[in-house]
């Protein structure tokens, strides 16, 4: 059976509309479907439907404005659009317990509230990002008790979501999708939807397994890549060479059809998915008999970063001849990407407490992230102007290279600052030109690996 309309565009509903959700749904109703946005959060909700956007992406919230009162996209907390939609796309999350475990309850309560709602045609879209198999083995019979037979009755893929913050909306209408279903019919029915709704190449392949592991793998070579990197920083610390400088050189070798591609070191790893999808990667095999032991080397290395960070701001300051207890130390930006406000797990958390732990004094200011979020995560105030943090600072910190701080003007700031003052280059990787400035200005200058 064909799980596709034949002489419509296809009605969507995406049930868990946080930022993959959102990011989607405006994506497809911008191409002109009609989306339904479903989440519990009434709170989430309501401010939709007010025009509001939660989500700090670029572009999104004007793409809402644009796509306000032409119908396109309307949002609910319950599951009557299940009815009329075509296709359903799930993109609840999918987090890890303290034991580093998937969590797989958001993703069972959605499928009990569509199983009594299935019709007969319907495509079901899992874009959560789950364990090999769960596709199969936990979205299906959860769908198959409300009596339906899929295969037969409903179309049930995984497609998996691998877009980046900060740039989502052109990754959308770009990313070649990943499509693998539970059969061969509802793989060629989603590999059609995909094209038809974003216009995107979809790339069919054998099984939902083979597509969840597509994008476990792609999470895991971009962790492993950074771990790599930021060995290779601590390297160049020790020998005192910019690894800005041997990245370059070492990525210019061409290999296996591309370039060796190194990625940038930095204050750590975080964010929603490079801190657990590696972890639902290690116990799925785990849960096999399979040992992954690059996994653990590779969380290990990128989840010391933030103390490598703090103990390198104290030596820096006590090199300086300043006791890192009662110095101050203004954090230049908390959220875990840069040009985002994302604080989800971001390591600039752990290198405030090891810098408070060692008696400094910290201010902080991101221009990006929530104020209220940043205060009830750091236990510090923080800084409504740059200038405030700034102000008598012995390092300013930047843990996250936001634009406004590419453009900090050194030389004004020069002004407010304590002398000595350590510019630390957590993730913004200042030009040897700006650096060159730096210390003409008379501040100390020390990067990750630089
Ligand atoms: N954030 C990313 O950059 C990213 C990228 C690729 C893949 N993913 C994966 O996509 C999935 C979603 O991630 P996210 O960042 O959008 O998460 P999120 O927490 O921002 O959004 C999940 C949403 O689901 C809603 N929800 C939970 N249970 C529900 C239910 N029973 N019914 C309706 N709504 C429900 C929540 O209220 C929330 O708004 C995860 O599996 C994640 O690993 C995320």
């Amino acid at each position: 059976m064909r799980f596709l309309p034949d002489s419509r565009e296809p009605k969507v509903a995406i049930v868990g509309f946080g930022y993959v959700g959102c990011c989607l749904g405006v994506a497809l109703a911008e191409q002109g479907l009609y989306v339904t946005g479903i989440d519990r959060d009434p709170r989430l909700v309501a401010q939709l439907e007010d025009g509001r956007c939660h989500i700090a992406e670029p572009g999104l919230p004007e793409a809402l404005e644009r796509l306000r009162g032409t119908g396109r996209l309307t949002f609910s907390t319950g599951y009557d659009a299940i009815g009329d939609a075509d296709v359903i796309v799930i993109a609840v999350g999918t987090p890890i317990g303290p034991d580093r475990l998937l969590v797989t309850r958001q993703l069972e309560e959605v499928c009990a509230e569509l199983a009594p709602r299935l019709r007969r045609g319907h495509l079901v879209v899992v874009k959560s990002t789950v364990s090999p198999g769960a596709t199969r083995n936990l979205v299906r019979p959860l769908l198959e008790a409300g009596g339906l037979v899929q295969g037969d009755d409903f179309g049930l893929v995984y497609c998996p979501e691998r877009l980046s913050e900060g740039n989502a909306l052109s990754e959308l209408r770009e990313l070649p999708i990943i499509v693998g279903g539970c059969d061969p019919e509802s793989t060629h029915s989603a590999t059609e939807f995909w094209k038809r709704a974003l216009d995107v190449p979809a790339w069919e392949y054998t099984s939902s397994e083979v597509a969840e592991i597509v994008k476990l793998a792609d999470n895991w070579w971009i962790d492993h890549n950074i771990a790599l990197a930021n060995d290779l920083a601590r390297l160049c610390d020790a020998f005192r060479v910019d690894v800005l400088e041997v990245i370059g050189g070492a990525n210019s070798l061409p290999k296996g059809g591309g370039h060796v591609n190194i990625l940038l070191p930095s204050v750590g790893v975080g964010g929603y998915c490079l801190t657990k999808d590696p972890w639902i990667t290690w116990n799925a095999a785990r849960e096999r008999g399979v040992r992954l032991e690059t996994i653990e080397t590779v969380r290990a290395v990128n989840d010391a970063m933030p103390r490598y960070t703090h103990e390198t701001i104290s030596a820096e300051l006590a090199r300086a001849g300043r006791d890192p207890g009662g110095a101050k130390v203004a954090v230049l930006g908390a959220a875990f990407k840069n040009n985002t406000g994302d604080l989800r797990s971001t390591p600039v958390k752990p290198v405030v407490d090891g810098l408070r732990a060692v008696g400094a004094v910290v201010s902080l200011y991101d221009p990006l992230a929530d104020p209220a979020e940043l205060r009830s995560l750091m236990g510090v105030e923080p800084s409504a102007t740059l200038e405030e943090a700034v102000t008598g600072a012995h390092c300013l910190a930047v843990l996250a290279g936001h634009e406004p701080f590419q453009q900090l003007d050194f030389a004004a700031l020069r002004e407010r600052v304590s002398s000595p003052c350590l510019v630390f280059d957590g993730r913004a990787y200042y030009s040897p030109e700006t650096v060159e400035e730096l210390r003409r200005l008379g501040f100390g200058y020390r990067g990750i690996g630089r």
